[in-house]
């Protein structure tokens, strides 16, 4: 089980690892999107460094990158719903196709971070496992 949570967690710093938009996006309804998976990025991020000690816990951090992973994931469907393109976007047309499908994938994500502990170390190393499970479950689907 401590395994798995590891691997999770290490798949999910993967994803993390590209903060900020890719440079030399146009389309503003793309940047935006990107730049909101950037933002859900950097928060798992500091919530895995905790998880696997990397830096040491902190409550008020992890209570706040919780918060802001709720309020993130949150708007997802409102940030990809118009269907807007660009030639480094990743999005892949079927998001659009299958509309429902993709918004519960963002609401698993909500859900997930809604039910993360933030108030020890161990809740945090508890929750982040059913966090980087959403990220893999939509990327793979809807990410090229
Ligand atoms: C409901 C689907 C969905 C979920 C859940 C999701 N993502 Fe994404 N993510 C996408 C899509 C689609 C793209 C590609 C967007 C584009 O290039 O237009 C993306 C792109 C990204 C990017 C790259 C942004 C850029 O600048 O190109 C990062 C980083 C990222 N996601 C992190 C995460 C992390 C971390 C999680 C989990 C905590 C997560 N995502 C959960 C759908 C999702």
């Amino acid at each position: 089980m401590k395994l798995l949570t590891k691997s999770l967690i290490a798949g999910c710093l993967l994803f993390a690892g590209v903060a900020v938009a890719k440079e030399g996006v146009q389309d503003p309804t793309v940047k935006a999107r990107m730049d909101l998976m950037g933002s859900i990025g950097m928060n798992v991020r500091v919530l895995g460094d905790m998880a696997t000690e990397k830096v040491a816990f902190d409550a008020a951090a992890a209570a706040a990158a919780q918060q802001a992973l709720v309020a993130a994931s949150a708007d997802i469907a409102a940030k990809f719903e118009p269907q807007a393109t660009d030639p480094v976007s990743e999005a892949k047309p079927e998001i659009w196709s299958n509309w429902d499908d993709f918004v519960a994938k963002a609401q698993a994500l909500n859900t997930a971070a809604t039910n993360l502990g933030a108030a020890s170390l161990d809740d945090v190393k508890a929750g982040m496992g059913a966090i980087g499970g959403t990220c893999r479950d939509c990327h793979s689907t809807y990410r090229m």
